[in-house]
């Protein structure tokens, strides 16, 4: 029985999705995970293997430096391929792929597990230990599954950095993180070009100084450069004898890092941050399986990157322990025309969908057409991620995409929290545009400047007031950063860095970033990067950068540009600014808009007041100016 809800537009679940689905009664489910929090969590981690049980399930000695399932041993990757390679599902298919050119690929789990071993041996060859960094930068391609999986199995930290990202955000990430091995792919096709990732690397490498092996993955075959001594070509180590050898998975402990990943923050570069083995599976295995509600038949479809968290935790990692089927498609949802991706639901049979609200505004666009002229009926749930989902963009989705049948997920997660944290399940009554409640068992609330709970429907901080077995553990090499980004504010709670507001049934609804951070196509951007990138110019003294609103991206990227004196303000060359950020961080880094002036407004201690800039850029009032210099 749904139960009722008193404000706002709801959609009942039907009586037969909350039949059918692992989690029939949300509230009795979040009631036990309440008062049994640390029973709740193990019970989820004994659906796993583990080399050595834990001695304690959380421990919390060392606030906000939590550990999970203490003293336990397992390896992420034994979950996702060695328990399934013991039972029949070592038949089903892992993963199938589609190349933007139409070829496609598919591997069982046993194939994914062979093809792992042999990236493991590869990797080990080149002396890659438990603990070394390694980093990743590639398409959408099996091969960075397989690097990815076969970092973890043999004990070395994945380093992914998303392909869309260009020379200095490499440079800085492969850096930060000491890691002296790169593997790469020669190219990735999007919307029939090739992107070149090893002359990017190359140019990322030129800066870069501790790397010293190049792992290349041959993708696209065209002509790159291979440095004598450096670069390897992936398949042609792969042949070799070790290559085959045996590779059991590493005994890590539960705490032992599994990866890093980069993330823009408040301020400053971007900070890498640390999961482990033990929390982070149990969290992603278990949020995966109730609110996609795994089923033993289905065709799981996560349209991210797996250069991005959602890519680490719900294309790699989730659906792997899940022993599902997971699809990837390696291109752009227009290429060659506008109904690509709901060729490949009809064609692959696709039962669950999950992606962007700035995908879906994309598709939306396109008109129905392109959507309704294919049989979608496989479909059975969709999911949306990354930035709050608008409710024209939820409606569209759910009655042309879905045909009205499909309930749609919306998470609310981060790269910190590893796993979904605010999210509805299938069975539960939604609204479009909210998340609905807190995954069961977890403690979230909405604080005003003062640290207090804010009444119904007021604006607020949004922060999280319990452990949760995926979380963060640290900042790799600064662990004060840690705590003083995410602890510091209001002691005992982590900030989230979103505000929201909570209406009359506890349902939070994600109003934005109160950071600075911007979300640009799902993206998530730190005003300090594009700034450092626009001052790299030569040309340029300052800059500030801000999001404003965007039809289909969410947020767009706006520049204020101080210029070196005498320098002539041409439109040619706010094009080369906007092509030089995009050179430097990234295609998706390159700026909206470039507005040239004469200064900017900052504090009396020198910040940079963007929401001063915000406001006028709107043309709303900018609220209070006290520490506004001039
Ligand atoms: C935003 C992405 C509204 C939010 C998994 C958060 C969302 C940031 C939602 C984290 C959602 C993510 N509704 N906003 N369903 N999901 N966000 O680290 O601002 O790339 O803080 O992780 O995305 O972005 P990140």
């Amino acid at each position: 029985m749904a139960e009722k809800l008193i404000s706002g537009d709801v959609y009942f679940p039907a009586e037969e999705t909350v039949a059918n689905s692992h989690v029939k009664d949300w509230n009795a489910l979040n009631k036990y995970a309440l008062e049994n929090y640390e029973k709740f969590w193990s019970e989820r981690a004994s659906e796993l293997e583990w080399f050595q049980p834990w001695e304690k399930i959380i421990e919390d000695e060392d606030k906000p430096f939590y550990k999970w399932f203490v003293g336990a041993k397992t390896n992420i990757v034994h979950n996702c391929l060695d328990r399934h390679v013991k039972t029949p599902n070592r038949n089903k298919l892992a993963l199938i792929w589609e190349g933007e050119n139409g070829e496609s690929k598919t591997y069982s789990y046993f194939a994914l597990h062979r093809e792992t071993v042999k990236f493991a041996n590869v990797l080990k060859s080149l002396g890659v230990k438990k603990g070394d960094r390694v980093t990743i930068y590639m398409g959408r391609s099996p091969e960075i599954v397989m690097a990815m999986l076969a970092c973890a199995r043999i004990g070395a930290i994945h380093s992914v950095v998303y392909g869309g990202f260009s020379v200095e955000a490499l440079h800085e990430r492969i850096e930060d993180s000491q890691s002296r091995v790169l593997i790469v792919q020669d190219g990735a096709y999007q919307r029939g070009k090739i992107v070149p990732l090893k002359d990017i690397a190359d140019e990322a490498l030129q800066r870069a100084a501790t790397v010293e092996h190049v792992l290349v993955v041959k993708r696209t075959g065209h002509q790159i450069n291979m440095e004598s001594g450096r670069d390897m070509w992936y398949h042609e180590l792969a042949t070799l004898p070790i290559a085959t050898q045996k590779c059991p998975p590493e005994e890590m402990d539960a705490e032992d890092p599994l990866f890093i990943l980069y993330t823009s923050g408040t301020t400053g570069k971007p900070k890498a941050i640390l999961h482990t083995h033990g929390g982070y599976m149990v969290g992603t295995y278990t949020t995966l399986k109730y609110v996609f509600d795994i089923k033993e038949e289905d065709r799981y479809w996560c349209a991210a990157d797996p250069g991005w968290i959602t890519g680490h935790s719900y294309i790699v990692y989730g659906p792997l322990l899940n022993g599902t089927t997971s699809f990837m498609y390696e291109g752009a949802p227009n290429y060659p025309y506008p109904n690509r991706w709901w060729q490949m639901i009809e064609r692959y049979g696709i039962n669950i969908l999950y992606t962007a609200p700035t995908a879906i505004r994309g598709l939306m666009r396109w008109g129905n057409a392109w959507v309704t002229r294919h049989d979608l009926s496989s479909l059975r749930l969709l999911g949306s991620v990354g930035e709050p989902i608008n409710p024209e963009a939820w409606k569209w989705y759910y009655d042309v995409v879905g045909r009205g049948k499909c309930p749609i997920m919306d998470t609310w997660w981060q790269t910190e929290t590893g796993m979904f944290m605010i999210t509805p399940m299938p069975s539960v009554p939604l609204k479009p545009g909210s998340g609905t409640r807190p995954f069961p068992g977890l403690l979230m609330d909405v604080l005003d400047e003062e640290g207090k709970s804010v009444k119904n429907n007021e604006e607020g901080f949004l922060v999280i007031k319990n452990p949760w077995p995926a979380m963060i553990r640290t900042i790799y090499g600064d662990p004060d950063r840690y705590v003083q980004q995410y602890w510091s504010r209001f002691p005992g709670s982590y900030l989230t860095g979103d505000s929201a507001r909570r209406d009359d049934d506890g349902y939070i609804w994600i109003i934005g970033r109160v950071d600075d951070v911007i979300k640009v196509s799902g993206y998530r951007l730190g005003t300090a990067e594009i700034e450092s990138a626009l001052v790299s110019h030569p040309y340029v003294v300052e800059a500030a950068a801000i999001g404003l609103p965007h039809e289909v991206k969410g947020n767009a990227i706006h520049t204020f540009v101080i210029l070196k004196y005498g320098v002539e303000k041409t439109e040619e060359l706010k094009e080369e600014l906007k092509k030089h950020v995009g050179h430097e961080v990234g295609p998706i880094a390159k700026p909206e808009h470039v507005e040239f002036v004469d200064s900017l407004p900052k504090t009396r201690s020198g910040k940079i007041m963007r929401r001063v800039l915000k406001a006028k850029a709107l043309g709303i009032d900018p609220g209070n100016l006290s520490t506004l210099e001039d």
